[in-house]
């Protein structure tokens, strides 16, 4: 039966700005025609010495006809352990790009508006236009830093929730916790994304239990090399641990995941040896670039680093990269337009990144 589907979707889905994603190695490397070994792939700052063999090893012996635990508990005593924070202030999701969607089912309504301090994590922008909320951009300063006042001004009846990545993901600057405590101030929600936490050292989690208002999200996509697997957790006060647990779907995270997250956290003393060698990396790739002319990066506290170029040359040298097999992130705002964001690799990829972009520029 012929039926305009269309009609029946929600208005403001039907046409909606799309989330920007980093595509398979396979692809990139068919468009770039060469072998998908040959990849360079630094555009999804994901971890480049992968997960830890013991959450592989449990993976793999994990039984997969059985449901995970709705409630999450060997999770959540796990990462209790491993933060330090009480097992029924935290919660568990497919990501935590999950946890962002749950933080919009639970305080979104349509019209309701979340505070965006741009450029920043795409993720916040794309789940306010799926929830049919509003979305308040609070430009970053000339040095991407916040700016609260600001924030507090963009502060009305609707806002409900603000969100800050720290590390800001592409830009790779803190926040301070006096800049978190501002805008604790303000009595709406606040979420600081702490998707990179373990390559700054940084976290506003002490927070959390004297304010009520306060979200902390952490992933093991990155420190932990599972990014493929989709695990992330959120810190917060247990009344709204209960609320997001109250309202997920019920088996969220997978038993491989479940499985791997924590053989990861048993092994973490390894993976924080990985973060290391990341971060000794981030340092070198740095002043090499710093050294080369027409380039000037960013200081970063991610796994990554922001490249600006002259007007007009980004978009090219990212295309030219692109044909010789390495891939970086670009970006559609006005803001970033003379920009990219490179994740950091091995040292051979740095390597390969840094000679690729010598015979561009
Ligand atoms: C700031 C920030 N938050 C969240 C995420 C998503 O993490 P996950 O893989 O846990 O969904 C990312 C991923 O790049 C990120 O940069």
């Amino acid at each position: 039966m012929a039926v305009d589907v269309e009609k029946l979707i929600r208005p403001h889905l039907t046409d909606i700005q799309t989330y920007d994603p980093v595509d398979p190695p396979e692809l990139l490397a068919k468009r770039a025609g060469i072998a998908p070994d040959k990849v360079v792939k630094l555009n999804g700052n994901e971890n480049p010495y992968g997960g830890s063999p013991k959450a592989a090893a449990a993976v793999a012996n994990t039984p997969l006809h059985i449901y995970p635990d709705p409630l999450q508990r060997s999770m959540r005593r796990a990462l209790s352990e491993y933060t330090g924070m009480d097992q029924d202030s935290i919660v568990v999701g497919a990501g935590s790009d999950e946890l962002i969607d749950l933080l919009f089912r639970l305080f979104i309504d349509h019209g309701d508006k979340i505070l965006d301090f741009e450029p920043t994590f795409g993720m916040y922008g794309f789940c306010a236009r799926v929830a049919g909320g509003e979305i308040s951009y609070v430009p970053r300063d000339e040095l991407f830093d916040i700016d609260v006042e600001a924030a507090g001004d963009a502060v009305d009846d609707r806002t409900k929730i603000i969100f800050l990545s720290s590390p800001n993901n592409p830009t790779g600057n803190l926040a301070s916790n006096d800049q978190v405590k501002a805008l604790l101030e303000t009595g709406r929600i606040v979420v600081v994304d702490e998707a990179y936490f373990e390559f700054c050292g940084q976290t506003a989690a002490d927070l959390v239990p004297d304010n009520e208002n306060l979200v902390i999200l952490r992933t093991m996509s990155k420190w932990a090399g599972l990014a493929g697997l989709r695990v992330g957790y959120g810190i917060m006060n247990p009344g709204i641990a209960k609320h997001m647990m109250d309202i997920k779907s019920p088996y969220n995270v997978n038993v491989a995941a479940e499985s791997a997250l924590i053989a990861s956290l048993e092994d973490a003393a390894a993976l924080l040896e990985n973060v290391e060698k990341i971060v000794d990396e981030r340092v070198r790739m740095f002043s090499l670039l710093q050294e080369m002319d027409g380039v000037t990066p960013w200081p970063s506290w991610g796994n990554f680093i922001l490249c600006q170029f002259a007007p007009g040359r980004a978009g090219v040298v990212y295309e030219d990269l692109a044909s010789r097999g390495v891939f970086v992130r670009n970006f559609g705002s006005q803001r970033l337009q003379d920009s990219f964001r490179v994740a950091v690799g091995t040292p051979d990829e740095t390597d390969a990144f840094i000679a690729a972009l010598r015979e561009v520029i």
